[in-house]
């Protein structure tokens, strides 16, 4: 190793206690892909002495071969470990290098400048105490200069390094400098930083980053590293509250039953009075297990097993907190969000909202604003594209127990999971809990579903058709309910072109008008199967989540979905209302199938291929369906 602590060889136990003693830094860097990111973190390292020698000499092979820096060492292969990187020229994820000087230990998370990436920015930064923002000299405070800013403040984030690189190729200019510097301290003056540092460097020949540079004579103040070293990150989450989310309940045989987790926030001592949110129960903590040994104080970031005096139901995703600080619980907040999908957010549409504890199904209720990044104003917008930040409200269908961010970084964050495609489109930040209006409870009526049903001497169900415009949901939809009204059964449909005629007269075509049409029809069939009918819901509705939205407002077996099948080109053949050739004519915009899109269903409970069956036979068929699953036959038969 090129790094040799004399304290290694002379007393390694001396060493050791050393290195457990000093502070821990986390920091992240941001930047423009060209900035000098991944130069500045090889830099750090290498002038640290902390590189291995074998790595260094295949970094001094690569450089040759791959490097963008001629005959010297190019750092940024130190950092940018993956080899699509290499090929690309730019980092795509984050990577978190460790490190330590005899001052401090430090952990970087070197997250991507592409404008894409901003999810693994706001990943590295919810961890961090610094943020290192990079600007490249030449081009001075850019949008995604301020995008990071931002997103790091909303973060949480409270010091900030400004390190305007690259000064080299301006011959340390200072009044370069000059201009960057205050360009950013007036953009970011409402950002809540605490400090914030700006340095000239040139990350590729070291000035300012390790070692006090020549060739700025007229900057004063401290290089990268002694700033790093010296920056005195506030330990306030140690007087936070007390959280431990239970990730598992540790019982490895009758005698011992503790629950394990890491520490979001806060202390915890022997002898403390705990409460486990949501169940209420209270007890007091035994012992602190961990893998090194029992311990009298466990505090933030540990991983630890807690032992407790009473036999208490505790299960996985709960939370520990101490009597005196419980955490509260809430559906309804107003949260900042973050957007990270291609696909747009939509207000309305269900997606699973995933803490530091829980799961459930939430969908935002209202997006109140959009951020707008030049100038942190507030916009009216209708939803969130890749990268944008909103502030929103949002209503999720069970409890969950959370801090305000401002309060708690770790218990105050959550994730938003697309349903179909699992994947993380967006990063939330609670604000604070929305009390319901105390007076819009909802009201157990003595008449229930099931009486109404019953009077009408039927089971209630929800057929949802589904399909191209002009594929004959409406046709066979009203056969159906011809057919059920002979066998004396009370139904009703609810129809695309009528709804829209009255209570979603408001609404469009656009994918958020869509959106929320589907929704606002689910809730009134909803309230239609509740009052015991059988009803019909005929739209285009394409898109999955919101069929499967309208699918999760009522019971198990009470939705049918009917996917009537009708191939574009056939639908666009009969052209029953002569949309379709106004549609390619462009006369109208978004027309499903032509300019927007439709999802078709993949497991609907009855498929209908109109290109083979006549509408009668489908309504036939359609019945039949609803017969042989009991739902024609009366609620207690
Ligand atoms: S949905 O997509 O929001 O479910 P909905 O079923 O309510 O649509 O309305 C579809 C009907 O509106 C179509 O059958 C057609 O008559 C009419 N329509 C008018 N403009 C459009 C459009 N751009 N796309 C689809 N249908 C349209």
């Amino acid at each position: 190793m090129a790094h040799l602590d004399d304290l290694i060889a002379s007393d390694i136990h001396a060493y050791l206690k050393a290195q457990e003693d000093k502070s821990f830094l986390r920091f992240i860097t941001c930047g423009s892909v060209d900035d000098g990111k991944s130069t500045l973190i090889g830099r750090l390292l290498y002038d640290s002495k902390l590189i291995y020698e074998d790595q260094l000499a295949s970094i001094e092979k690569d450089s040759k071969k791959s490097g963008t820096q001629g005959d010297k060492i190019d750092l940024a292969l130190l950092v940018d470990g993956l080899a699509a990187e290499r090929e690309q020229g730019i980092t795509i994820d984050v990577a978190y290098r460790f490190f330590s000087t005899d001052k401090r230990k430090f952990i970087v998370a070197d997250t991507p400048g592409h404008v894409q990436y901003t999810r693994n920015m706001a990943t590295g930064a919810s961890t961090a105490d610094v943020a290192v923002l990079l600007i490249d000299a030449r081009y001075g405070v850019q949008e995604q200069t301020r995008r990071h800013a931002y997103i790091v403040s909303l973060l949480g984030v409270k010091h900030v390094v400004v390190a305007i690189n690259k000064m080299d190729l301006n011959g340390f200019d200072q009044s370069v400098f000059n201009d960057i510097e205050l360009d950013f301290r007036e953009f970011s003056k409402d950002l809540g930083f605490t400090d914030i540092s700006c340095i000239p460097m040139s990350a590729l020949d070291g000035d300012n980053v390790t070692i006090r540079s020549e060739n700025s004579g007229w900057y004063k103040g401290r290089t990268l590293l002694e700033y790093l070293e010296d920056v005195d990150v506030d330990a306030a989450t140690f007087d936070s509250p007390f959280r431990l989310p239970v990730q598992w309940v540790n019982r490895p045989n009758l005698d011992f039953r503790g629950f394990s987790g890491t520490v979001a926030s806060g202390t915890i001592e022997v002898g403390d009075e705990i409460i486990v949110i949501p169940s209420g129960k209270r007890s007091t903590v035994k012992e602190i297990v961990t893998f090194g040994g029992n311990l009298d104080i466990a505090r933030e970031d540990m991983a630890i097993t807690l032992t407790l005096t009473d036999e208490i139901d505790i299960s996985r995703g709960d939370i520990i907190c101490k009597a005196t600080s419980p955490a509260e619980q809430a559906d309804q907040f107003q949260a900042h969000i973050l957007w990270m999908s291609e696909k747009e957010m939509f207000p309305g549409r269900q997606y699973l909202l995933k803490t530091t504890n829980k799961t459930v199904p939430a969908s935002i209720s209202n997006l109140k604003h959009r951020v707008d990044i030049n100038d942190f104003s507030e916009v009216a917008a209708k939803t969130l594209g890749l990268n944008e930040v909103g502030v929103t409200t949002l209503s999720l269908t069970a409890p969950v127990a959370y801090d305000p961010y401002v309060d708690n970084r770790n218990t105050g964050n959550f994730i938003l999971i697309d349903r179909q495609s699992n994947e993380t489109v967006g990063v939330g930040m609670f604000d604070y809990a929305l009390r319901r209006a105390s007076n819009v409870v909802w009201q157990e009526l003595d008449v229930n579903k099931t009486a109404r049903a019953e009077q009408k001497n039927q089971k209630p169900a929800l057929l949802w058709f589904t399909g191209l415009s002009g594929s004959g949901k409406s046709t066979i939809a009203n056969l159906v309910e011809k057919r059920l009204l002979d066998l004396g059964r009370h139904t009703y449909t609810l129809d695309g072109d009528n709804v829209r005629h009255g209570l979603n007269r408001d609404l469009g075509f656009t994918k958020e008008d869509r959106v929320e049409n589907v929704r606002r029809i689910g809730e009134v069939a909803k309230l239609m199967v509740d009052a015991g009918l059988i009803t019909m819901a005929s739209f285009i509705s394409p898109y999955k989540a919101e069929r499967q939205l309208a699918r999760g407002l009522l019971e198990e077996g009470e939705f049918v979905e009917v996917f009537v099948n009708t191939p574009l080109e056939v639908a666009e053949k009969r052209d029953v209302k002569g949309l379709y050739a106004k549609a390619r004519a462009g006369e109208i915009k978004n027309f499903t199938g032509i300019d927007s899109e439709y999802q078709a269903p993949e497991n609907p409970e009855i498929e209908i291929d109109t290109t083979k069956m006549s509408a009668d036979e489908a309504a036939e068929m359609i019945v039949k369906y609803l017969n042989d699953n009991g739902l024609l036959s009366a609620y207690d038969v």
